[in-house]
C-alpha cells in the first residue's frame, strides 16, 4: 500500500523508507568523519582546534545564555532565500569532508534526497535549509557555538563524542556536582526534547521554524534539531536519557543523515537551475520574510 506522506507524514513507518540498495558512490563512506589527529594537515588541525574551543566553552551557563540571546528572535528578518545565499560565504570549520560554500551542500543534500524520494518534496526542503542556523556566525556568534556536532549539556558527556578523551578537560561543568554524573540535571529516560543540547544551528534553525510557524511535518522540525546529535544517532550514547519514541525519532534522522553526510563531494549543482524547484517548497512550508 502507498501512503501518501504529504498528508500523513506521522502514519508513515520510517523502517520502510530505509533503502539499503541506495549507493553513494562518491566517496569510499569509510573516508567520512575522520577525526584522527594528522599532524601538518591544517584543515584537519582547524577541526581539532573548533573542538576544543567547544567543548571547553559550552556549559549549562553559556547555553542558557545564548537562548536569552537568540530566542527573542530580534537579530534579522530575512527570507529563507536570503539567509541561504548568505551562508555562499560560510565554510564549516569542524567539518573535515568539506571545504566549500556551504550553499553548495545544502543542494547537494537536497537534490541526493530528491533523487531517492521524488515524492517527499519536504524531505528535498528540509535538505535544503538544514544548515541554515549557521547564519548565527554573520551575527558575531563564534563557530564553535554554531557549527559541529552537539552533546547535552548538563550531564556526563558520552564516550562516542570527537576528541572526548582530550578536549573537555577545562569545561568547569566537569567539577561541578549538579552536571558531572551520569544523568546530572536529567530524570532518566526524560526525553530528548527535555535535554539541554548544546548551543548550535540545530537548535537554532529548529526554534526559528516553530516561531515563524513552519508548516513542514515534525519529521523535519526533528531531523533538523538533532541532525548533529552524532553521539546519539549514531553513537549509540544517551539511551538512559531518551524514550522509546525518541527511538523512532533516531530512524528519521538516520535516514536524512544518508543525505546530509554522504553527498559531500566536489560535484557542484547548478543553483539557478535548481532555484525555481526549491522556492515553490518555500512558498508552500515557510513562505515569507522570516524572524531570525
Ligand atoms: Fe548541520
Ligand atoms: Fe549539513
Amino acid at each position: 500500500m502507498r501512503i501518501i506522506i504529504e498528508e500523513h507524514p506521522s502514519l508513515l513507518d520510517v523502517s520502510e523508507l530505509l533503502r539499503p540498495e541506495k549507493k553513494f558512490a562518491d566517496k569510499d563512506l569509510s573516508k567520512f568523519r575522520d577525526y584522527t589527529v594528522n599532524d601538518g594537515d591544517p584543515l584537519r588541525e582547524r577541526v581539532r582546534r573548533t573542538y576544543r574551543l567547544m567543548h571547553t566553552n559550552q556549559t549549562v551557563d553559556f547555553v542558557e545564555g545564548r537562548h536569552e540571546d537568540w530566542l527573542k528572535f530580534d537579530h534579522f528578518k530575512a527570507t529563507i532565500r536570503v539567509a541561504l545565499e548568505k551562508l555562499n560565504d560560510l565554510v564549516d570549520e569542524s567539518d573535515p569532508d568539506l571545504d566549500l560554500p556551504n550553499i553548495i551542500h545544502a543542494f547537494q543534500t537536497a537534490e541526493r534526497a530528491r533523487l531517492d524520494y521524488p515524492e517527499f518534496d519536504w524531505l528535498h526542503l528540509t535538505g535544503l535549509i538544514h544548515d541554515l542556523g549557521k547564519v548565527m556566525a554573520f551575527f558575531g556568534e563564534p563557530q564553535w557555538a554554531v557549527v559541529g556536532d552537539t552533546f547535552p549539556v548538563g550531564c556526563d558527556w558520552g564516550d562516542s563524542i570527537v576528541y572526548r578523551d582530550e578536549s573537555f578537560v577545562d569545561n568547569p561543568d566537569g567539577w561541578n556536582p549538579k552536571y558531572n554524573t551520569k544523568f546530572g540535571k536529567y530524570e532518566p529516560n526524560c526525553g530528548l526534547d527535555k535535554l539541554t543540547m548544546s548551543w548550535g544551528h540545530d537548535e537554532y534553525l529548529y526554534r526559528v521554524l516553530v516561531h515563524n510557524k513552519s508548516t513542514l511535518p515534525e519529521q523535519a522540525l526533528q531531523m533538523i534539531r538533532y541532525h548533529s546529535f552524532y553521539p546519539w544517532h549514531s553513537g549509540g550514547d544517551y539511551s538512559h536519557l531518551t524514550t522509546e519514541k525518541d527511538e523512532q525519532t533516531k530512524q528519521w534522522v538516520l535516514l536524512f543523515n544518508r543525505y546530509d553526510l554522504y553527498t559531500k563531494c566536489t560535484t557542484i549543482p547548478d543553483l539557478d537551475a535548481l532555484w525555481p524547484y526549491y522556492q515553490g517548497l518555500i512558498d508552500k512550508y515557510i513562505p515569507g520574510e522570516l524572524e531570525w
